[in-house]
This record gives C-alpha cells, sequence and structure tokens, in this order.
C-alpha cells in the first residue's frame, strides 16, 4: 500500500506516541470516573483499539454507525443512525472517539443527540482535526493532531473502504484517484 501514498503525514510512531500521552491525560481526568467510551464506525475502530491499550482506567466500549442523509456529500449536518448504542447512557460519564473532525457537522449532531438521552458528561476524543475545514465549532477535549484541509487515509480512514488498515497517515497519489 505504500506505494499508494503521495505523502506519509504522520508515522505510525507518532501515532502510538500521541496517542500514549492522551491515553495519560483521560486517565488522570477520569480516574474516579466510569467512563463509557463510544466509537463512531468504522473510521474510529483503529483509534479506539489503540487507545483504549494505552489507558490504565478500566472502561467499557460501545459503537455507533451514522450516515449523512441526502446528497450523497457526507457532510451534509443531517444524520441518520444506522446502529446505535447497545446500552441506556443516563448519568454516564461518555467521551466520543473519533478518528478526523471535518466539517464537525456529524460530531455536533452527535453531541446533541447523547446529551439529549442524559448523559452526566459528553467529551470528545479525536486523532486528526481539520481546523480549516470547520462549518461548525465543536468543543473537543483531546485532539491528536490538527493537520491541513487534504484528503488522507490510513489508521482507519479510508477511500473507497480501502486503505483504512495502513498503520501511518498519508495523502494518497493520484494514480489511485484515476486507476
Ligand atoms: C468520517 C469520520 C467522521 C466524519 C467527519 O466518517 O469518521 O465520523 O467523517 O466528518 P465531518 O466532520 O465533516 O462531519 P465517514 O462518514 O467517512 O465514515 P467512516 O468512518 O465509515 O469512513
Amino acid at each position: 500500500m505504500g506505494k499508494d501514498l503521495e505523502r506519509v503525514l504522520l508515522t505510525e510512531a507518532q501515532i502510538q506516541i500521541r496517542l500514549a500521552e492522551l491515553a495519560a491525560s483521560i486517565d488522570q481526568d477520569y480516574a474516579e470516573r466510569d467512563p463509557l467510551l463510544v466509537g463512531v464506525l468504522k473510521g474510529a475502530v483503529v483509534v479506539m483499539a489503540d487507545l483504549t491499550r494505552h489507558l490504565h482506567l478500566p472502561v467499557e466500549v460501545d459503537w455507533m454507525a451514522v450516515s449523512s442523509y441526502g446528497s450523497g456529500t457526507k457532510s451534509s449536518g443531517v444524520v441518520r443512525i444506522l446502529k446505535d448504542l447497545d446500552r441506556d447512557i443516563t448519568g454516564r460519564d461518555v467521551l466520543v472517539v473519533e478518528d478526523i473532525i471535518d466539517s464537525g457537522l456529524t460530531l455536533s449532531w452527535l453531541l446533541t443527540n447523547l446529551r439529549s438521552r442524559g448523559a452526566a458528561t459528553v467529551e470528545v476524543c479525536t486523532l486528526l482535526r481539520k481546523p480549516t475545514a470547520a462549518k461548525v465549532d465543536v468543543d473537543v477535549r483531546y485532539v491528536g493532531f490538527d493537520i491541513e484541509n487534504e484528503f488522507v487515509v490510513g489508521y482507519g480512514l479510508d477511500y473507497a473502504e480501502r486503505f483504512r488498515n495502513l498503520r501511518d497517515v498519508g495523502t494518497l497519489a493520484s494514480h489511485v484517484y484515476t486507476s
């Protein structure tokens, strides 16, 4: 897969070091609590797997799958739940785990939805964020890396469902789009 990348933005080692730092902050912040980590499928699978294993706290994990309605552009902000949480989150300390925040519209909708269910707290941890692509302001407590507004794959992020299993994060070579 390496030949399909134009440029490596973040290596596996850089990602792991940063996730360990985020996990240390989470361990400290949630020390006296019982957090429920909510991953947003599918991209967050890889982040969740590594982040949770850097944690020393025992945590519960649950998953949601969401999809934007309508036009085919994913960032419409109107979201449909494809798979909901398995449990009630009333009174829970929820930490949403994302691979990337692009426009922020998915997350903004999700936070409103989770808070309306009576969670005690809802915070966000994302590996990547594109500040210049933001269409809505979302308060994100844990950010791995702020990156430029360019299309990236790897470490859970896909192009046409491929490249999620790349260990690094990078930009795609143009031959991938044209082949
Ligand atoms: C990605 C990512 C976020 C969302 C961010 O998911 O995992 O959920 O897009 O975009 P936004 O900030 O513009 O709303 P995607 O819809 O690509 O699904 P996937 O995780 O299954 O690849």
